[in-house]
């Protein structure tokens, strides 16, 4: 690190790979320090390659940030960025290993991943997906898709951080009764939005709609799988925004055959891209989106801002000597 920052003050740039798409905001602030090197879908030996010759990754959810990449950089990679909330895409055991800090987004995406989740969850209730491919194709089926209602029916937000905080919110404004789940929040920020903390079982078994806003961990992976979708109440819908990997994705499928899940709405996916074949997102009851949670013009701009201060706070070794 202060190799680095003597290195910097000599007149020495470090190097900054971009991996993925970034805001121009973001990357002017980059280009103030260092030289940025915007290099898209590089294939895991591409990216092993130029590694050895950054002192900075930045990413969005695209990029795989494995122990491979980290050997690769022979201890000159300082900081990885995402650009977002979830770093469930790099290695961290690596990456402390190897003396880099992982940095992200945290802030700046939460509302455009809420609104994301609210549009999933009113275009599901009112088969607005599948009524468009209908009418474009040239049919008038009215009957065909009644929806179900918003108002007075139960929400269950899984995992109550700052985008379950914000879709809690924006339910209420629809009418709907909002319980929530999550071991770590506290509950007087619930109360203060007119929200009750109950356990995970009362949660799933009582609902009528259940959000999902966890991150993808060891102990939340495959947290909904054929156990838990058997306590469910019977045509319970569900929204996914959070991380694929959260779902046991067979068991969802069986779940949606058997009509215990009326309909799913997805963001996300174990795999990403899902397979061309999937039973999943081919499912009739299933409307899905290919990751946009956070793909706003706003949140964009500032996610890309969030994590170019945070990836050159590392790098100007702000964070070492605060730590
Ligand atoms: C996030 O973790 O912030 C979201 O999934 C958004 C993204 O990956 O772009």
């Amino acid at each position: 690190q202060r190799f680095l920052v003597f290195a910097t003050m000599m007149g020495a740039k470090p190097t900054i790979l971009v991996s993925e798409k970034l805001g121009d905001a973001g990357l002017e602030l980059l280009k103030t320090f260092a030289n940025v090197d915007c290099s898209y879908n590089l294939s895991l030996e591409e990216l092993c390659t130029k590694i050895s010759l950054c002192d900075a990754l930045i990413v969005r959810s695209g990029t795989k940030v494995t122990r491979e990449v980290f050997e690769s950089s022979s201890g000159r990679l300082k900081v990885v960025g995402r650009a977002g909330v979830g770093i469930d895409n790099v290695d961290l055991s690596a990456a402390t290993e190897h003396g880099c800090l992982v940095v992200n987004a945290p802030t700046a995406n939460t509302i455009a991943a809420a609104e994301h989740g609210i549009a999933l969850l009113t275009a599901m209730a009112r088969n607005i997906a599948q009524a468009d491919a209908s009418i474009k194709s040239g049919k008038w089926e009215r009957s065909k898709y009644i929806g179900v209602s918003l108002v007075g029916k139960i929400l269950a937000v899984i995992g109550f951080g700052k985008v379950g905080s914000e879709v809690a919110r924006r339910a209420k404004g629809l009418g709907m009764n909002v319980i929530a789940h999550d071991p770590y929040a506290p509950a007087d920020r619930a109360h203060a939005i007119g929200v009750e903390l109950v356990r995970f079982e009362e949660a799933i078994s009582s609902a009528d709609f259940i959000s999902l806003h966890m991150p993808l961990t060891p102990a939340t992976s495959k947290m909904f799988n054929d156990e838990t979708f058997s306590k469910m109440k019977k045509g319970v819908r569900i929204v996914n925004v959070a991380r694929g990997g959260v779902i046991d994705e067979d068991a969802l499928v069986r779940a949606l055959d058997s009509g215990i899940v009326a309909q799913a709405a997805l963001d996300v996916f174990t795999e990403e891209p899902p397979p061309r074949d999937s039973k999943l997102v081919q499912h009739e009851s299933v409307i899905a989106t290919p990751h946009l949670g956070a793909s706003t013009t706003e949140a964009q701009e500032g996610v890309a801002i969030e994590v170019a201060e945070a990836v050159l706070g590392a790098l100007k070794g702000e964070l070492a000597a605060t730590a």
